[in-house]
């Protein structure tokens, strides 16, 4: 079946930025001059999704609007001639179809999943997290897509990660099957790093079957009150084969100050129309 949907959880409350995060979404803090958001966005279009719900909460209108028209620039842009930005603010506009959905209270990943279950209905769909910004010839919600088309099972984004990181992600146990492919065996939610069953880590991309839905239903909240999807997809596992995949690409991430700011860094120098002379600034620093 083919993937049409993506589910994107944006509620979260943004608290490793603040002060910037007080009044503005922290999805919306940009790369260079496009926010992050952004860039998840248009890696789920380059796979061919066709739609996009956004799990989101209070204070997150600006996502909203970001993804409208915005009648007043356009106008203002056609009146001084500006047709290149007019085109550009434009675009975005109609990069897909959006349909928002309130998580009323931040009970977890698993909790935001589960408010997008009537709109997704019975067929597999994509999830993405906006923390995890990724560089890729070939977009990694894509890449799973064709382990999906394999395998017709879910598939989750995996990229091996120091020990000493490990507790900070999903850390599943697995068997080798084919090139960068695993079988899942377990899952374990930010474990210490002595009880992590590998060093494969849980990164922000996921195809999903509907039946999370049932599964994240029957899962208990943890000792913070919120359901996890890790222990959601454990619950599935009673019942279907997983599959992860070690992704191709370049992960940062932009959830964090350092992470962020190596992003900001990489994709400035990756800009044409930047790049080079960036550069040569950060070659003068003395450092
Ligand atoms: C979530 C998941 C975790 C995963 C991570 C990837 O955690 O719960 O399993 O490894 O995303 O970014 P969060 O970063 O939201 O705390």
């Amino acid at each position: 079946m083919k993937i049409k949907k993506a589910v994107f959880p944006v509620a979260g409350l943004g608290t490793r930025f603040l002060p910037a995060t007080k009044a503005s979404p922290k999805e919306m803090l940009p790369l260079v001059d496009k926010p992050m958001i952004q860039y998840v966005v248009e890696e789920a279009i380059d796979a061919g999704i066709e739609e996009i719900i956004m799990i989101t909460g209070r204070g997150k209108n600006a996502i909203e609007d970001h993804f409208d028209i915005s009648f007043e620039l356009e106008h203002a842009l056609k009146g001084k001639n500006q047709n290149k930005l007019l085109e550009e603010v434009r675009e975005i506009s109609n990069l897909v179809d959006f349909c928002y959905i309130r998580q009323k209270e931040p009970l977890g990943l698993g909790h935001a999943i589960l408010r997008a279950k009537d709109l997704i209905g019975d067929e597999p769909f994509a999830v993405l997290l906006g923390d995890d910004i990724i560089y890729s010839d070939v977009p990694v919600i894509k890449q799973l897509i064709k382990i999906y088309d394999k395998y017709n099972t879910s598939v989750i984004a995996v990229e091996k990660v120091d020990k000493r990181e490990i507790s900070n992600y999903g850390v599943i146990e697995h068997k080798k099957i084919d090139d960068r492919v695993y079988q899942i065996l377990d899952l374990v939610e930010k474990p210490p790093p002595s009880e992590a069953p590998s060093d494969l880590a849980i990164i922000g991309r996921y195809i999903l079957t509907p039946q999370i839905f049932s599964a994240l239903e029957n899962t208990e909240t943890d000792k913070s009150g919120e359901i996890q999807l890790t222990y959601g997809l454990r619950h599935l596992l009673e019942r279907q084969v997983i599959h992860a995949y070690q992704f191709e690409g370049r992960r940062y991430d932009a959830g964090n100050k350092l992470g962020f700011l190596k992003a900001t860094v990489e994709f400035a120098l990756r800009r044409p129309d930047l790049g080079s002379e960036f550069r040569e600034y950060l070659k003068s620093l003395e450092l």
